[in-house]
């Protein structure tokens, strides 16, 4: 999508992934060279002096490109005509803690958010990384007027995650694995799907010739890897999630290529007899110009049927933990 200005809107602006994703934005390489941007930055009130820093450093790039700065703790001011809602603000899980645990805690930020976003720009798209992503987004799309196909929760990072791990396995470079799903919920019951994956164009079952490590390490570490982040720097990811997190914008600003697809949890239309409505990691491409379409007619064996139908059923619990937050 060419356009000649954006604005984006990112919560939590002060925090750590924040930090990495403001700069990357403003620096044009997210939607391009011939397109000034506005960022938006919303922040809970006592948090408002440390992004005053943060907005410093921004000015002190002296990036061509960005046009304004918004600062507030106003979710209304903040999403006023943007383009895209980068939903960030919230609470990170701590050592010894699923990102379920922060349901109750985090919710309730995107009920008031979810209304705020009827300020935003009609064509205007939601990404929530906040944990646990999934059901927040579905909270904040329960609360909105604005269409439930502008909504969708970030899984690209584990999608980068599988990459990395079946390049490493294969001893190839990430680019030439192509075709990776991640299904379900950003959580440690989401199903990495190799079955239907590719290296080199060939199936990656065949192409990694270990199977018990296809079905076991394989989608263990990728379902545990945040919280091995955690364990390793005592903070959880950053860098690498406002990465995930401009992948994801410009996989939906761009076509997909053909034959390809990148993983995302938007509602479920009841594709593949998920639930319809929940906020499910499915293969999705991008027509590039504001529309996108759930991969069809993918095959799974009974391991990946069985493994499908965990996340889908802890999804349905995470909605049920919630249903006093659903409009
Ligand atoms: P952080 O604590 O460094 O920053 C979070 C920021 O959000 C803080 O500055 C805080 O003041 C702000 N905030 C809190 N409530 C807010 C509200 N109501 N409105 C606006 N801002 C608010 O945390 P972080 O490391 O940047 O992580 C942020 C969230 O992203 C966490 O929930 C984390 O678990 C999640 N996360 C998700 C993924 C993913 O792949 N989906 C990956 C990494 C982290
Ligand atoms: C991640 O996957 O790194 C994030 O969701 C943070 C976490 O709590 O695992």
């Amino acid at each position: 999508m060419s356009r000649n200005n954006v604005k984006v809107a990112v919560t939590g602006a002060a925090g750590q992934i924040g930090y990495s994703l403001l700069f990357r934005l403003a620096s044009g390489e997210v939607f391009g060279a011939n397109t000034k941007i506005s960022l938006h930055l919303l922040e809970i009130t006592p948090a408002l002096p440390a992004l005053e820093g943060v907005v410093m450093e921004l000015n002190d790039c002296a990036f061509p490109l960005l046009e304004n700065v918004v600062v507030t703790d106003n979710p209304e001011t903040a999403f006023d005509g943007i383009n895209w809602a980068l939903l960030v603000g919230s609470k990170p899980r701590g050592a010894g803690m699923e990102r379920g645990d922060l349901i109750r805690e985090n919710g309730p930020i995107f009920v008031g958010q979810g209304r705020a976003l009827n300020k935003a720009a009609s064509d205007a798209r939601v990404v929530v990384v906040g944990n646990p992503a999934n059901t927040n987004c579905l909270i904040a799309m329960n609360n909105s007027d604005l269409p439930n196909n502008r909504f969708g929760a970030l899984t690209r990072l584990d999608q980068n995650r599988a990459y990395a791990q079946l390049a490493q396995k294969a001893h190839v470079p990430v680019s030439a694995v192509s075709n990776v799903t991640i299904w379900g919920n950003h959580s440690a019951t989401q199903y990495p799907d190799a079955e239907n994956a590719k290296i080199n164009g060939q199936p990656a079952m065949e192409v990694i010739t270990d199977q018990d490590w296809l079905r076991g390490e394989f989608i263990t570490t990728v379902q545990k890897r945040g919280a091995a982040i955690i364990k390793a720097r005592g903070k959880s990811s950053a860098a690498s999630a406002a990465n995930a997190t401009l992948d994801h914008v410009m996989s939906f600003e761009s076509k997909t290529p053909e034959g390809h697809w990148f993983s995302v949890a938007v509602p479920s239309d009841g594709s593949y007899g998920i639930e319809e409505g929940l906020i499910f990691s499915f293969p999705v491409t991008s027509d590039g110009a504001g529309g996108y379409a759930i991969v069809q007619g993918l095959t799974w064996s009974d391991f990946a049927r069985e493994k499908v139908s965990l996340t889908e059923e802890e999804l349905k619990n995470e909605k049920s933990v919630v249903a006093d937050l659903l409009k």
